[in-house]
């Protein structure tokens, strides 16, 4: 076989496998079949010493991981805040990966530059942000805080008076970083990464409806004078608190703070003209963190940063090497993402938003967020169910009481767990557990354009039975 021939008999068979997936994911069960210890004896063994064709090792890869597979990709995965893949979106990735463009720089793949340029704008544009805001297509929403926040730690710091880049953070003056209770952990690491330890954080409560406290803000903000930087939440990952942007940002601004936001599936809710009032003030904010690979439906590996102040942006991020030529007129993804070379991720965002457009986007946020509710209070009317949050977006809590007699808050809690597992090994969907106001709860999180009026039919009916078996 020629070069070619091989990479095209792959591809069919991958194309193959792929299809009996998708297809499959209508009466695949949800969660796996298989635990680690099967799939390390299907997969390990010694390296082999010699190749194989690729054909066989397409077809013994997808033998090798048969049933380690959530069906994540299907219309009954409901855990975390998981995405599905767009099948516009999906097909892109194929061909990113087919083209193999290195997305550094515009001379390493010219239309993975532009691509990102016209992506980047649209999604801008979609958000309602600033149109001067400059962004960047990162691995996630991890590395879309990790972004905005050295953009940040620069501009305050020149503010201050300090460079960082030529000074660093030894004998910086100190920045203060008020995050909220709700905070997801991404923000702790991605300031960790910075070189942020916990002492630089002031945490501050929440009210009941998971939102920061709003005197402890104001009392925080009002703690003292320095470099500051305010993370604020739109949506929270277990309830989808939004933090009161029109209130909360305009008063840290006028103390000079920077503010982020983190926004990974909440920021996409402003397409919603229903949800988008969770919103209002956002946009009044320094940057934004989101996902495509949340809402968006983008295959993973595809966050967004977005940065008011281009300047402290680019000058956190752009680099300079002997075999770098900056592109004159053109921009060079390497001056604005923390990685060098890097998959060219723009491509399935476009198609993303290509196959959607406008109102495709604000349907999939609408249809989600009514799945969500019909899903809460199909499960949390069932006789020893309990609704801990009825979604006000696309998240939900669902507590389960241990039905005997004189039962503690201990033992809803082992039960919830249980009720969990037992709906899981059901196999007819697949929910997560958390941690609410220190109890355990089911999570309910609606995200994947594939799920459908049936599909939460089909849920509520598996937890039926399982309620049933455990009364
Ligand atoms: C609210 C929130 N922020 C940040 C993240 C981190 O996003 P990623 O996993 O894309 O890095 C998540 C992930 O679930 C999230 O829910």
């Amino acid at each position: 076989m020629t070069h070619s021939q091989d990479s095209v008999a792959a591809l069919n068979r991958a194309f193959v496998h792929a299809r009996a997936h998708i297809e499959g994911l209508g009466s695949a069960p949800v969660g796996a079949t298989v635990g680690a210890d099967e799939l390390r004896a299907r997969l390990g063994g010694a390296l082999p010493e010699h190749g194989s064709p690729p054909v066989e090792v397409v077809d013994a890869l997808v033998a090798a991981t048969a049933g380690g597979h959530l069906g994540s990709a299907g219309g009954r995965f409901f855990a975390w805040v998981i995405g599905g893949s767009l099948s516009s979106a999906l097909a892109a990735d194929w061909l990113t990966s087919t083209w193999d463009q290195n997305a550094a720089l515009h001379a390493c793949g010219p239309a993975a530059a532009v691509v990102e340029e016209v992506a980047g704008r649209w999604l801008i544009d979609l958000l309602g942000l600033p149109d001067e805001a400059s962004f960047a297509f990162t691995t996630g929403c991890q590395l879309a805080h990790f972004t905005c926040l050295a953009a940040a730690r620069e501009a305050v710091l020149r503010t201050a008076g300090w460079d960082v880049n030529r000074d660093g953070l030894f004998d910086a003056p100190r920045i203060r970083v008020i995050v909220s209770e709700l905070r997801h952990a991404s923000v702790d690491r991605a300031l960790r990464f910075l070189g942020f330890g916990q002492k630089s954080l002031t945490v501050l409560p929440t009210a009941a409806d998971g939102a920061v406290d709003r005197a402890a803000f104001h009392s925080a903000l009002g703690g003292g004078p320095g470099p500051t930087i305010v993370v604020l939440d739109a949506a929270d990952l277990s309830v989808g608190a939004f933090d009161a942007f029109e209130e909360l940002i305009p008063s840290a601004k006028r103390s000079g703070a920077w503010v982020h936001v983190d926004g990974a599936f909440g920021l996409i809710a402003r397409a919603s003209r229903s949800m988008r009032h969770l919103l209002t003030g956002v946009e009044l904010a320094d940057s934004w963190a989101t996902d495509a690979h949340k809402w968006l439906n983008v295959p993973f590996d595809s966050g967004f940063a977005a940065i008011r102040d281009r300047a402290a942006h680019r000058a956190s991020m752009t680099v300079n090497a002997s075999y770098i030529t900056p592109g004159e007129s053109v921009r060079d993804q390497i001056d604005w993402n923390p990685e060098w070379s890097r998959r060219a991720r723009g491509f399935a965002v476009y198609a993303a938003l290509r196959e959607l457009g406008r109102t495709g986007i604000e349907d999939l946020v609408d249809r989600s967020c009514l799945h969500a509710r019909d899903l809460v209070s199909g499960i949390g009317g069932l006789p020893g169910a309990q609704v801990l949050w009825p979604p006000t977006l696309n998240q939900g809590l669902i507590r389960f009481l241990d039905p005997r007699p004189g039962a503690s808050e201990e033992d809803h809690d082992r039960w919830t767990d249980g009720v969990i597992r037992e709906i899981n090994e059901t196999g007819e969907a697949f929910f997560s557990g958390t941690a609410w106001r220190g109890r355990r709860a089911m999570r309910v999180s609606v995200i994947n354009w594939r799920t459908t009026a049936g599909d939460v039919a089909r849920a509520v009916e598996a937890a039926r039975r399982v309620l049933r078996r455990a009364a």
